[in-house]
């Protein structure tokens, strides 16, 4: 068998990085171990009590799949937006019929997806602590037991139309993160160039908005009228979409073995009407 490509060497995660955020080694090596590791990686083994945040991105694709279930929805082709590393594309691939399409604006996770797509996995290294890194070796399930797989450097709020439209879209932490979070959910209900009618679309959120990112007009939700932003979502696509799904799913980035960044995501699946 052939090693799998080292991803991220350790020594990257001990250098000063001036890289775009979501470029620097330590942010993906936090995502790759947040979007593969196992419970083993991310914990160093053994109980731990934040162990039920552990498989985000199977949680995700699992609630999108009972749903497309319930409503008879074939789903031959997807799209995961803001993708990163490809958590996401990948536990959708298990069980998608065709293709799943990942797209982000960081060219360093698309290409480092695309590796770990092209050998079935790699290394990468994890910080413990100091100068102490530990190597993680990932896996992901080879091209005949999933749907094909692909990830390409895009804009979310100017996604390409695709030849054919999708059948599912997936915005996974990336509402909070864009310049405009309502136009870029227009561009699903606007027209069926990219999402078909009677397509799904999923948001997950944990709207932790930063005017680094975002201006304050755009978040979604407002206090002036005590409004928040999961309310703020649903005004925006009740009249496009039926609510199938809301729950909150936990997640966890690991930035050490004594500190991990836990979150909350609001998570809705719509169906486009
Ligand atoms: C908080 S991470 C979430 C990653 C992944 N979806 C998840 O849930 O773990 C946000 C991701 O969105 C990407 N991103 C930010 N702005 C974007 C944009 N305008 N277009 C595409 N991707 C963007 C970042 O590069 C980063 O990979």
């Amino acid at each position: 068998m052939t090693l799998p490509p080292a991803l991220l060497k350790g020594d990257e995660l001990f250098e000063h990085d001036a890289s775009a955020q979501y470029d620097a080694s330590r942010d993906l090596s936090k995502y790759l171990l947040m979007h593969y590791g196992s419970l083993e990686d991310l914990f160093n083994g053994g109980q731990h009590p934040l162990a039920p945040a552990h498989g985000y991105c199977q949680r995700l694709s699992d609630l999108l799949r009972s749903c497309a279930e319930q409503t008879g929805t074939t789903v031959a082709r997807a799209l995961d937006v803001g993708c990163s590393v490809g958590g996401v594309t990948h536990a959708l691939s298990g069980w998608v019929r065709d293709e799943v399409v990942g797209v982000d604006v960081s060219q360093r996770s698309v290409e480092i997806a695309q590796t770990l797509t092209e050998h079935g996995g790699g290394t990468f290294c994890v910080i413990e602590q100091g100068p102490f890194h530990r190597e993680v070796v990932i896996r992901v399930a080879e091209p005949g037991q999933r749907a094909a797989v692909s990830f390409e450097v895009g804009d979310a709020n100017a996604l390409r139309a695709p030849e054919e439209a999708f059948d599912a879209v997936v915005l996974s932490n990336v509402l909070d993160r864009v310049q405009q979070p309502a136009a870029c959910l227009a561009q699903f209900s606007a027209s069926a160039d990219i999402l078909r009618s009677g397509g799904l679309l999923m948001v997950a959120c944990p709207w932790s908005w930063y005017p680094e990112y975002s201006v304050p007009s755009e978040w979604l939700g407002s206090a002036a009228t005590a409004t928040p932003s999961e309310e703020g979502l649903k005004a925006l696509l009740r009249n496009d979409f039926e609510l199938l799904a809301e729950a909150d799913e936990p997640g966890l980035l690991r930035q050490n073995p004594r500190e991990f960044d836990w979150f909350d995501s609001h998570v809705t699946v719509w169906r486009k009407r």
